[in-house]
């Protein structure tokens, strides 16, 4: 058997990914590059836009013309599974399974009993030790940086959110866990880990989540440390010092805001008014200015008015923040900001976005050029030059940084290298490899 894992959305996702894709190779089916190849095609989808879901459909598309040229096995899994369950059989006929997100580890016997002719085969069960996932099967992709999981779920209840409902309540992972994937991570060569959760800071698995940075930041030969995704409401000052002090937590900090208008934040159900998130903000001192800090916002909620509009611009301004995601608000099933009355037309809500993008977009550039002439460490991230010629990295602080090497030279994948900054654009920092 081969089989092609196709996956869409957020860090979560693709570590999932990585885990589905251990236990296939644990079966002893081979991993290929792409679904023309394979016998057995997993779509590991995403729902938090409509965008998202159309994609999933489009290829789902694609497959049925796929699968009525030869045998095929297509299975449905992530988000969009765990929310559409036996929907999706009825919308797309040729699926042959359905996995929820936290019934991983179900997938060996669901594909067994595809492969024995059983139609819709389905789980989309609550396992409790979803998360409890073994470290030694997860295959993971040949990335600089290692992602672990220390939560799953979320306890909150953003209004426009579907994620509650695909991703279930909370469910911590032990500290000791962490820890001992961490170790092994290490010993395998790996530098840098991304600890994930839906909300990694409300982490409840024996200690805090700052208690838990500071555990992992003690594993020998660990040298960074960055964490997605945070609530605002559980940030605290305690995590502010740890970010702030301790050397192995980079100096990046993603801190979703959706809007700068209190009127809409309360109908989003956000739990702070924009006083208090700058308020967080405020703990990280003057370490603040070290430091580089993302956002996500929403456009076009349901009510949203000129006036919040540019709320949501003035503090966009007043925070500067060095990056951010915006979207506009996608209704989605279940939710229930579906019962808000959404009247502002469409075109409206994209000129919203352009106008925000265009502003985030000068924003970068300065964040950008304050880099510029400046020797910091990188990551290398390929294990060659790009077709462009660059070598591919990041900083501490997320900037993606085109490396220019004289020939010759070879900079270690995964490893630590000085790169002089020579070039800023919106986009990415060009560097010299120093
Ligand atoms: N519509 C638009 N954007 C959304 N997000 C989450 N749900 C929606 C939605 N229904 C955005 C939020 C979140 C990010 C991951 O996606 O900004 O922080
Ligand atoms: Fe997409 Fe959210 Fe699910 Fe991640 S958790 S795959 S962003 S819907």
């Amino acid at each position: 058997m081969k089989y092609h894992i196709q996956t869409w959305g957020c860090q979560m996702n693709e570590h999932d990914g990585e885990k589905l894709s251990g236990l296939l190779s644990a079966e002893g089916f081979e991993s290929v590059e792409t679904a023309e190849e394979a016998d057995l095609v997993l779509l590991n989808t995403c729902s938090i836009r409509e965008k998202a879901v159309h994609k999933v459909y489009s290829e789902l598309g694609r497959l049925r013309q796929e699968k009525e040229r030869r045998p095929l096995l297509v299975g449905v899994t992530g988000c969009l599974a765990q929310q559409e369950q036996a929907a999706l059989f009825k919308r797309a006929p040729h699926i042959d399974f359905v996995l929820g997100t936290m019934a991983l580890k179900q997938l060996p016997r669901l594909v067994a009993e595809a492969r024995e002719g059983k139609a819709r085969v389905m789980d989309t069960g609550e396992y409790p030790d979803n998360h409890l996932f073994p470290p030694s099967v997860t295959q993971r992709q040949d990335t600089a940086k290692a992602l672990v999981t220390i939560t799953e779920g979320c306890n909150h209840a953003c209004t426009y959110c579907i994620v509650p409902t695909t991703r279930g309540a909370e469910r911590h992972r032990p500290c000791e866990d962490v820890l001992a994937e961490v170790r092994g991570l290490v010993a395998r060569g790996y530098r840098e880990v991304e600890l994930l959760g839906q909300n990694v800071n409300s982490y409840a698995g024996g200690c805090t989540f700052a208690d838990l940075l500071e555990r992992v930041s003690e594993v020998d030969g660990l040298e960074w440390i960055r964490f997605t995704t945070s609530h605002p409401m559980n940030f605290t000052k305690e995590l502010a010092r740890v970010l702030v002090t301790n050397p192995k937590v980079v100096p990046f900090l993603h801190l979703p805001l959706q809007s700068g208008s209190d009127q809409v934040l309360k109908r989003m159900l956000r739990e702070y008014t924009v006083a208090e998130y700058l308020e967080r903000l405020g703990y990280l001192g003057e370490g603040r200015s070290r430091m580089t800090l993302s956002t996500d916002l929403i456009v076009g909620f349901p009510g949203e008015t000129d006036d919040d509009f540019e709320a949501t611009l003035r503090v966009l301004d007043e925070v500067a923040f060095d990056g951010s995601f915006s979207f506009i608000y996608s209704p989605r099933p279940g939710t229930p900001s579906l019962r808000l009355k959404d009247d502002l037309p469409m075109a409206e809500k994209s000129v919203r976005l352009a106008r925000l993008q265009q502003r985030q977009l000068t924003l970068t550039r300065a964040s950008n050029e304050r880099f510029v002439g400046r020797t910091i460490p990188v990551r290398v991230e390929t294990h060659g030059p790009t077709s462009h010629g660059w070598w591919l990295a990041h900083s501490g602080e997320w900037k993606t940084i085109h490396l220019a090497v004289e020939p010759g030279r070879v900079p270690p994948f995964g490893e630590l290298v000085q790169a002089r900054i020579t070039l800023a654009s919106p986009h990415f920092l060009g560097a010299e490899l120093v």
